[in-house]
Parts: C-alpha cells; sequence; structure tokens
C-alpha cells in the first residue's frame, strides 16, 4: 500500500498531502481539483521539500488518476463560514459528490474511500449508498478530530500526556456530538474514579459539560479567529491513513454506516471502531451509560432526518 489520491486541494486537502508527505508512510500523492492550478501549485511546493525528507512522488491529475490508490480521500466542497454549522453546507455538498463519485468509481472502485467532507456523516452514508462498494471500504473521518480534542483538553486539565487518556467523542461530527464517559480512562481507571481517587482536585461540577462544549465548540471558534480548520484535522486524516496502509487494526472514531448498533440503520456516525487494511474492519459494540446511549440515538435521528429531506 502506498499510493493515495486526494480530491480537493483546499486548505484541508493540501495541509493532508503535506501531512502524508513529511509523515513518510506512503509513496505516492496524486492531488486532484477542479482548480487544476492550485493543485499544480500545491504539488510543487511540497515537491521542493522532498530531498529534505523520505522519497515521495507529490502530482496533480485528473479523476482518472485516482487509478490504482489505495485510499481515495475526499475534501472537496464547500466549507463551513463563520456562523454556519456543518449541517448547512448539505444540499450543496451532495451535489457536489453526486457529480463527483461516478466519476471517480469508474477510475476507481477499490480504493477505501476516506470521506473528510463535512457534513462528513451525512457524505459518508450517501457515498456508500451511491457507490455500492462493500460495507467497511467507506469511512468517513468523523469525529477521530473530536476525540483528539477531547483527550487535549483532558490532559491539559489533569496534566497527564495525551496518549495515556483513553476518551471517545461519538455521534454526528457536529452539534449532536456526545462525549462516552463512561468509557473514558487514564491508566485503565475510569475517569470518574481517577478524579477522585488520584488527581483530587475538586473539579467544578460542571467541568464535564464545560469540556464537551469545548470539543463542540472547537471548530467554531477557530473558524471566526481565522476563517478555517486545517491542521488538526490534516493529523487526524494522517491517523487514519496510516491505520489502514499499516493494517493497524487501530481503534478509531471514525464515521461508518451503522448495521444495527443500539439498534441504529442506515445512517453513518462515529463510534470506537477497528481500523485497518480493508477500511473499518468492525465497529466495536461498547457498552454505553442509559444517557450516553440515549444521547446517541437522538444524533442518529437528527442525522436520518436530514438524509431523509435529501431524498437519495
Ligand atoms: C473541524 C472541521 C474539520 O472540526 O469540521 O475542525
Amino acid at each position: 500500500m502506498g499510493k493515495v489520491a486526494i480530491i480537493g486541494s483546499g486548505l484541508v486537502g493540501a495541509t493532508s498531502a503535506f501531512t502524508l508527505a513529511a509523515s513518510s508512510s506512503i509513496t505516492e500523492i496524486v492531488l486532484i481539483d477542479i482548480n487544476k492550478n492550485k493543485a499544480l501549485g500545491d504539488a510543487l511546493d511540497i515537491s521542493h521539500g522532498i530531498p529534505l525528507m523520505k522519497p515521495v512522488d507529490v502530482y496533480a491529475g485528473d479523476y482518472s488518476d485516482a487509478k490504482g490508490a489505495d485510499i481515495i480521500i475526499i475534501t472537496a466542497g464547500a466549507s463551513q463560514k463563520p456562523g454556519e454549522s456543518r449541517l448547512d453546507l448539505v444540499k450543496k455538498n451532495t451535489e457536489i459528490f453526486k457529480g463527483m463519485l461516478p466519476k471517480l468509481l469508474s477510475a476507481n472502485d477499490e480504493a477505501v474511500y476516506l470521506i473528510v467532507t463535512n457534513p462528513v456523516d451525512i457524505l459518508t452514508y450517501i457515498t456508500y449508498k451511491i457507490s455500492d462498494l462493500p460495507w467497511g471500504r467507506v469511512l468517513g473521518s468523523g469525529t477521530v478530530l473530536d476525540s483528539s480534542r477531547f483527550r487535549y483538553l483532558l490532559s491539559k486539565h489533569c496534566n497527564i500526556d495525551p496518549r495515556n487518556i483513553h476518551g471517545y467523542i461519538i455521534g454526528e461530527h457536529g452539534d449532536s456530538e456526545l462525549a462516552a464517559w463512561s468509557l473514558t480512562n487514564i491508566a485503565g481507571i475510569s475517569f470518574q474514579e481517577y478524579c477522585s481517587s488520584i488527581c483530587n482536585k475538586n473539579c467544578k461540577p460542571h467541568f464535564k459539560e464545560d469540556v464537551v462544549q469545548d470539543v463542540r465548540n472547537a471548530a467554531y471558534k477557530i473558524i471566526e479567529k481565522k476563517g478555517a480548520t486545517y491542521y488538526a484535522v490534516a493529523m487526524a486524516v494522517k491517523r487514519i491513513v496510516e491505520a489502514i496502509t499499516r493494517d493497524e487494526r487501530s481503534i478509531l472514531t471514525v464515521s461508518s454506516p451503522l448495521n444495527g448498533l443500539y439498534g441504529i440503520w442506515d445512517v453513518a456516525l462515529s463510534f470506537p471502531s477497528i481500523v485497518g487494511k480493508n477500511g473499518v474492519e468492525n465497529i466495536l459494540e461498547l457498552p454505553l451509560s442509559q444517557e450516553e446511549k440515549k444521547s446517541f440515538q437522538n444524533s442518529a435521528e437528527i442525522m436520518a432526518n436530514v438524509i431523509k429531506e435529501l431524498r437519495i
């Protein structure tokens, strides 16, 4: 495994290309954008640094150049403006996907399709439906970024290396997402127990809700300040690509079409899942608390209503 095609050389696509090139985890990256000059410029800009890192072939191409890619990463589409939610983009980006997918699929229907464009859960589901690709081979970056934001915030709060904090943001990559607190642990001890028996900082009672709100509002806050988010999402893309190309079987909160988890079908949402060479290998049926389960089902209902209105 060594080739990825990135569709859309905007801020997220180009930063993902740079992050992947610098990571030495793949050997070939093709950037595909309707603005060919933008893709050409980004490919050249990244390529000029190659003598300073491990060899990787970075170039601009057309849809047909997605042929032979192991992973097709879709970042193309309109992006959030200040004050807009991810769901506000749904109609525009659904139309873009409907136009683009047949061309991509005719070039390559053997790759893993990784969707990054927002609203990522809806577009992951649409890609799965339109493409007829086998389950698992269409996944979305989902809440991999949100889980990273969550672990970062907890690590700052608890003054612990984030790699020792296991925690998951699940559901929609958007306003209805939730933290699976019941699964969150530090060094194998539940977060609750760590707080009360080890850390003992007497945190404010609304501390947990504040952290989740900060995760939910992270993108709004960044977009308000600088117009877009792209660095951390590119790292999420790199993490997922590595899990696939190296067949790591890592547990990541990617988005994928649910097939009965908590009684939910026909929507894509994020839940801790095993990610390996075939994309999503399995969604883990982890136990949630009653309250978390209800919030997760609520997130699914919101997604189902959006999909119903799209009539795809
Ligand atoms: C964010 C975008 C990628 O959360 O949705 O930063």
